[in-house]
């Protein structure tokens, strides 16, 4: 019998998507704090979805996590609000890193399944899949608002594997954001670290199986 084909789901910001891409496309606009914003907008938007969770009642649409974290390091970095929607726009068509189609493209005609698993909401995965032209290559998108929660709950990472139909430890899961390569480890995936920036590791109880520097060591 073939054995099955591996199965890759991989996190969208930060892992296949530049989430600083939104602010440096609009860099004109946000002067010298364009770098500040953009780490203050992910670090809140990030903590916004971990306090929900844990507050556990069901979490409000990504969209409006990712627009009122803007708003928030918009107003510590003392950047007028009106420059919200045009970065909200960007943040629609965020950058894949430069590796990562021609990686995706060929994990995919090797003969892997491949999905999203992301906080983002369906629709906005859409968008970025669109935008970096990967119609096609993906066999599943799958949003944590299914679940009504985000990562690192398990019953996100659970998706993955009600849609493959397969246990967890047949999923290697790919993730830039090491908190999340922890969460997929304590749920059963393989985890696949990608240290983009050198960052020193954690959660030693949690181990990535791998670590990598970019998406392409991946094959
Ligand atoms: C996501 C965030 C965690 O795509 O990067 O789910």
């Amino acid at each position: 019998m073939a054995s099955p084909s591996p199965i890759f789901v991989f996190d969208a910001f930060g892992t296949l998507f530049d989430v600083h891409s939104a602010a440096r496309e609009n860099a004109a606009v946000l002067g010298d704090q364009a770098s500040r914003v953009s780490e203050i907008w992910r670090a809140k938007q990030l903590e916004y979805t971990w306090i929900l969770a844990g507050i556990g009642e069901v979490a409000p649409p990504f969209r409006e996590i990712t627009r009122l974290s803007l708003h928030y390091a918009l107003n510590v970095c003392g950047v007028p609000a009106d420059v919200a929607p045009i970065l909200l726009e960007s943040y629609q068509r965020l950058a894949p890193f430069a590796e990562v189609p021609a990686t995706l493209r060929r994990l995919k005609a090797d003969g892997a399944k491949l999905a999203m698993l992301s906080n983002a909401d369906t629709d906005m995965l859409d968008d970025l899949v669109i935008n970096a032209r990967l119609e096609g290559v993906f066999d599943h998108l799958i949003s944590a608002r299914v679940a009504g929660t985000f990562k690192p709950a398990p019953r996100v990472y659970a998706l993955a594997t009600e849609v493959f139909h397969c246990e967890p430890a047949a999923i290697t899961f790919v993730s830039s954001n090491r908190w999340d390569a922890a969460g997929g480890k304590a749920f059963g995936f393989k985890t696949l670290w990608v240290n983009r920036s050198a960052a020193p590791d954690e959660y030693a109880d949690l181990p990535a199986d791998k670590t990598v520097v970019d998406l392409s060591f991946i094959i």
